[in-house]
């Protein structure tokens, strides 16, 4: 087990250049797989999310060569195999290769998917879309078989715009026969750069009126893409400067996917520039306190549930009350008790945590208990006074590129132990 050790009380100055985005990267490694050639990945995050993908790559088939930030994927030939339970259970972007394998070789078996235990997440919608394609599956327990002759293009809806499942089919119908339309899907900024890399290897997605209209080709090409910057750490970073202070330079992000973020940062009194063409953001830290707010959670462009513990964090110190109502996920306050154990006082009722403010934090003994409750306890840290250690730190590692070592570059006293 990792542990990351935080001091809190300096403020972080300089500038970071973002890693590249975790949920954008995932389902474009998936892509990868559609093509009988070559695809060229630039700006990878050094993540066990994507070593793990990598080696489900690997055990299908693919030939992966990794370089630093620099990957490239050859799947020629015939894909297939079995994936392993212990695997996939750990991501839930493991089920994006069920829409990609289905629509190149028409068959998959693996488990239900994994991820962070922050809700129910079913799959039924990448389901009842896959079907619709033509895809048969079977279910025995955790085991997931699924196979199709060809994918067949149709009119789907969501009634949910879910990231994945938006994904999933997105992939399932690049290679399909015919036109499929898919119309209440996600909007993510991570949806559009698998959609710019997926066209960018030659397929024929476009959109129109808020519906996705894929027409489905034969074959793909060799293809390079850079992934575009994380504004999940890039939110990360800005709200640790919310709750300790600071002024930081972030480049490689692009503001606009971080709208509703940057609003709330406004909100809080945190002074913003932002750059659409250079792709950067400056901020500088509210003083001396951030204010209070309220904040609710929802699909793009509304405010991320990704960010949601992060923001908690920031808001604990803040001059006044918050609260923060979660709609996407039903079960994502686990880290409500780690953050009081740091003295913030926060109250849950239902989907709406109530955060006092006003709390002088003393550092402690917390556990990460997923990815994003674990970036919050680190932001907790840098704003409470003495050493708080975070226990389980893997699950910081699933997204997060060096963290410790990203808040050390900007001044603040931090160690992976
Ligand atoms: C993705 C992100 C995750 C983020 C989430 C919401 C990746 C790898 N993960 O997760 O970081 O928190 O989007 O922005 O990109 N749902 C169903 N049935 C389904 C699918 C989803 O009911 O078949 C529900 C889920 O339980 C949840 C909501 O829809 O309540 C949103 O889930 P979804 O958008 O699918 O999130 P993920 O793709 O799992």
């Amino acid at each position: 087990m990792a542990y990351i050790q935080v001091e809190g009380g300096n403020p972080l100055k300089g500038s970071l250049v973002v890693q590249g985005a975790k949920n954008a990267v995932l389902p474009i490694l998936s892509a990868a797989l559609l093509h009988k050639g070559t695809t060229e990945l630039s700006e990878v995050p050094d993540i066990s999310d994507v070593r793990d993908t990598l080696e489900l790559l690997k055990l299908l088939g693919c030939r992966v060569e990794k370089q630093g930030h620099r990957v490239v994927i050859r799947a020629e030939g015939h894909l297939s195999g079995s994936l392993p339970q212990r695997m996939v259970g750990r991501m839930r972007s493991s089920f994006l290769l069920a829409g990609a394998m289905l629509g190149r070789e028409g068959r998959l078996e693996t488990f239900y998917p994994g991820g962070c235990t922050i809700g129910a997440r079913p799959i039924d919608l990448h389901l009842a879309g896959l079907r619709s394609m033509g895809a048969e599956y079977v279910i025995d327990r955790d085991r997931i078989s699924l196979w199709a002759k060809r994918l067949q293009g149709t009119d789907l809806k969501l009634s949910y715009p879910s990231v994945g499942a938006t994904e999933n089919l997105l992939l399932a119908a690049a290679l399909a026969e015919g036109v499929t339309t898919l119309k209440g899907a996600a909007r993510e900024p991570e949806i559009q750069a698998l959609i710019t890399c997926l066209n960018g290897m030659g397929a024929d997605i476009r959109e129109d009126k808020g519906t996705l209209i894929i027409t489905g080709v034969s074959r793909l090409q060799d293809s390079a893409y850079e992934i575009p910057g994380d504004r999940i750490v890039a939110g990360t970073i800005l709200a640790a400067v919310g709750s300790c202070g600071g002024e930081v330079r972030l480049e490689h992000i692009e503001p606009e996917g971080l709208r509703g973020v940057l609003e709330a940062l406004r909100q809080a009194g945190m002074e913003l520039w932002t750059d659409e063409v250079k792709h950067t953001i400056r901020a500088r830290a509210a003083s001396p306190l951030p204010r209070g707010m309220k904040l609710v959670t929802g699909p793009f462009p509304e405010f991320p549930t990704d960010l949601q513990a992060i923001f908690m964090a920031m808001l604990s110190v803040a001059g006044e009350e918050s609260k923060i109502q979660e709609t996407v996920f039903e079960s994502r306050f686990r880290h409500v008790k780690q953050l009081r154990r740091l003295g913030a006082e926060i109250e849950v009722v239902g989907d709406t945590a109530r955060i006092a403010g006003g709390s002088t934090l003393q550092g402690g003994l917390v556990e990460a208990q997923d990815l994003r409750a674990g970036a919050a306890l680190a932001v907790a840290g840098l704003a409470a006074e003495g050493i708080t250690l975070i226990s389980h730190a893997e699950y910081i590692a699933r997204g997060y590129e060096d963290l410790p070592g990203v808040l050390q570059r900007l001044g603040a006293h931090v160690a992976l132990l």
